[in-house]
C-alpha cells in the first residue's frame, strides 16, 4: 500500500511507520491520522509482525495537530465527528507492541501519540511539550490523562497549564521515557528493541501489553486479580510448556506462536 504522509517498512518482524510532512514538522492532518490508522491496523493484521515502530524525522516525530487545518472548525464540525477520535485512537488499541521512536518535536498531538504507544525510546535532541494552551485550546488526544499517570501531577500540570518543554533528559527523570539514546540511533534502537520483543511468543508478549495497561483502569486489588488470571491462562498455552522446557533443556525456545 502506497501512502501520501506516511512511510511504512518492514524489518524482519518490526514494522516500521515514519510520520512523513517534514516541511509541516510532521503535524498530524487528517490524511496522516487516517493513514497511521491504516498502517497500524495492516502490520497488526500481518501475523509476520511481532512488534511496531512509530517514528518521525530528526527535527520532529510530531509538531501536534495540524493546526492550519482545525483551525476554523466550528463545535458543530468537531463534535459531528468526534474529532480526534476516529483514526487518532487506533494506536492506543493496538494489541501488539508498540514503541515510539521520538526526536525532536513531540509536541500536543505528538506528544500524544507517542504516550498512546507502550513505550518511548527519546532522541537526545528530542522535546516534548503540550503547549495547546497557547494557541486557545488544550490537549485533545490524552494528553491531560495519560501525561499525569506517566509523569505525576505536578509536572503534568506544570507543561499543560505553562506549555513548557522538557528536554529528552527530564523526560527520562520524569519517566516519560524508558532510555534517551544519540539522535541517529534512535529510529535503529528502537527497532532492535522491537525485534527483542518481536521474537517472544507473540500471545504471552500481548498478554503482558494487556496486563501492564490494566494498571492505568483499575484498582490495585483489581489489576492483580487480572494479572493472576491472565497468568494463570500462559498454563494453557503450549508456549509457556516450550519455554520453560527450552530453559530446562538449556535451548532456545521455539515459539508455537510468533
Ligand atoms: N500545525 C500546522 N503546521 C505546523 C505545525 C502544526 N502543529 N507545527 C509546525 N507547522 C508548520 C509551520 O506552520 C511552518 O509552516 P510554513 O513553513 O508553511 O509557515 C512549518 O511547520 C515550520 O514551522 P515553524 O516555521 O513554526 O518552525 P520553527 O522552527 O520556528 O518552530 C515549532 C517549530 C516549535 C514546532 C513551531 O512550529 C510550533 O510551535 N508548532 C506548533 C506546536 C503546537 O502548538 N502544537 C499543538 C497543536 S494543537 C494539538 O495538538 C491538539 C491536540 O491535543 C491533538
Amino acid at each position: 500500500m502506497s501512502y501520501e504522509t506516511i512511510l511504512t517498512e518492514t524489518r524482519g518482524r518490526v514494522g516500521l511507520i515514519t510520520l512523513n510532512r517534514p516541511r509541516a514538522f510532521n503535524a498530524l492532518n487528517a490524511v496522516l491520522i487516517r493513514e497511521l490508522a491504516q498502517a497500524v491496523e495492516a502490520f497488526e493484521n500481518t501475523p509476520a509482525i511481532g512488534a511496531l515502530v512509530i517514528a518521525g524525522g530528526p527535527k520532529a516525530f510530531a509538531a501536534g495537530a495540524d493546526i492550519k487545518e482545525m483551525a476554523d472548525k466550528s463545535y458543530m464540525d468537531c463534535y459531528l465527528e468526534d474529532f480526534i477520535t476516529k483514526g487518532w485512537e487506533r494506536t492506543a488499541q493496538c494489541r501488539k507492541p508498540v514503541i515510539a521512536a521520538v526526536a525532536g518535536y513531540a509536541l500536543g498531538g505528538g506528544c500524544e501519540i507517542a504516550m498512546m504507544c507502550d513505550f518511548i525510546i527519546a532522541a537526545d535532541n528530542a522535546l516534548f511539550g503540550q503547549p495547546e494552551i497557547t494557541i486557545g485550546t488544550i490537549p485533545g488526544a490524552g494528553g491531560t490523562q495519560r501525561l499525569v499517570r506517566a509523569v505525576g501531577k505536578a509536572l503534568a500540570m506544570d507543561m499543560c497549564l505553562t506549555g513548557r518543554q522538557i528536554t529528552a533528559e527530564e523526560a527520562l527523570r520524569a519517566g516519560l521515557v524508558s532510555r534517551v539514546v544519540r539522535t541517529e540511533e534512535v529510529v535503529d534502537e528502537a527497532v532492535k528493541a522491537a525485534e527483542t520483543i518481536a521474537a517472544m511468543s507473540l500471545p504471552i508478549a500481548m498478554m503482558v501489553k494487556e496486563c501492564v495497561n490494566r494498571a492505568f483502569e483499575v484498582s490495585l486489588a483489581e489489576g492483580v486479580r487480572f494479572e493472576r488470571r491472565m497468568f494463570h491462562s500462559t498454563f494453557a498455552t503450549r508456549d509457556q510448556k516450550e519455554g520453560m522446557g527450552a530453559f530446562t533443556l538449556k535451548r532456545v525456545p521455539a515459539w508455537e506462536y510468533q
